[in-house]
């Protein structure tokens, strides 16, 4: 693709220090990690972070997740426990958000958490994520770098679409690999997910060995961000239909679909995987071709189905 965005930048070693220059000075840039673009500002700056909701138009009773390059950080910030450090062995770094009791002596700026007593932290698994977060003395306050309740990107030009020239520098480093954001798990009380992503319930419960709930409900405020309509194109959406008239477009999944212009596989082989990394591209080719409604097929609800299915609901406003 043609680059006509002069904001995004490509990984290299002289960028790697504008781009280390821009957050240390408290302004924020785009930059990829492993499950979606986020919109990075240092935690523990009060012009980072107000920036921040500015430009996402973000309510501020929504918390942003905090990005860690290790462990060797996180005790100035959070209560570390048993469950934490089982499920970060297992699968860190990557796509789970773990939401832990804040310390008071923490320097994270509190409306980065809405002044909660918990924090949501994140170890991203990307590369350029992991480059950037090891050469600073702060951690990252990012969350999806897409307007409040709008689709997340999954592409440097997702992000520059966006927001336009609001925001100076954004690092392209390739296609999110896994397309849909990372699991977010409670781990205050009993342990309990509060947004399903690439790591499953089923997974989590094996390394932890106990009960694992789930509370994806946005009418219990537990997660503020989950609330109805988020991840939206804002188009009218259907789920669970078999067919489609021509006018309409259809989001499938697997062989039994017919191809026809206003059809789009998400995968043709079935592969769950390959469906999430579609989802928000496929929402956005969509609306840039000016449909004006979407039918979506059943997708299986196992692995990383239950994320794209919880997706789906949402941005149909059925959740
Ligand atoms: O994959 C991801 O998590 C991406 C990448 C950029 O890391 N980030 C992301 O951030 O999706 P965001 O802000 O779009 O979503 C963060 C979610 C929201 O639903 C928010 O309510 C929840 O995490 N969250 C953050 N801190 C929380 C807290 N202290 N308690 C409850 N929920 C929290
Ligand atoms: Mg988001």
């Amino acid at each position: 693709m043609k680059n006509i965005y002069s904001n995004i930048i490509k990984f290299s070693k002289k960028n790697l220090s504008k781009a280390l220059k821009y957050l240390k000075r408290n302004r924020v840039i785009g930059l990829p990690t492993e499950t979606v673009y986020g919109l990075a500002g240092n935690a523990y700056s009060s012009q980072a972070i107000k920036k921040i909701y500015k430009l996402k138009g973000r309510p501020r009773i929504n918390p942003l997740i905090v990005h860690y390059y290790d462990l060797s950080r996180i005790q100035e910030d959070v209560v570390i426990k048993d469950d934490f450090l089982k499920l970060y062995k297992a699968f860190c770094p990557g796509p789970l958000t773990f939401i832990l009791k804040r310390k008071k002596s923490s320097k994270i700026y509190k409306l980065a958490c809405s002044n909660l007593p918990t924090v949501g932290i994140r170890f991203p698994k990307h590369r350029v994520a992991k480059k950037i977060l090891k050469k600073l003395n702060f951690p990252l306050a990012m969350p999806s770098a897409n307007k409040s309740n709008a689709v997340s990107p999954v592409t440097s030009f997702d992000v520059a679409e966006e927001f336009k020239k609001k925001i100076k520098l954004i690092i392209n480093g390739g296609r999110s690999k896994i397309g849909i954001e990372s699991t977010v798990i409670n781990l205050v009380n009993k342990p309990t997910i509060l947004r399903p992503g690439a790591i499953s319930k089923k997974e989590i419960g094996r390394i932890l060995k106990k009960k694992v709930f789930i509370n994806t409900n946005s009418k219990k405020i537990n997660s503020p961000g989950m609330l109805k309509k988020h991840y939206s194109p804002n188009i009218p959406m259907i789920l669970d239909k078999k067919r489609v008239g021509k006018n309409h477009a259809f989001i499938t999944f697997g062989k039994k679909y017919k191809k026809s212009k206003n059809t789009f596989n998400l995968s043709e082989n079935s592969d769950l995987k390959i469906a999430a990394k579609n989802l928000y591209k496929t929402f956005r080719l969509i609306k840039k071709m000016k449909y004006k409604k979407i039918y979506v097929a059943k997708i299986p609800n196992i692995g990383i189905g239950v994320a794209i299915n919880d997706r789906l609901k949402r941005a149909a406003g059925k959740r």
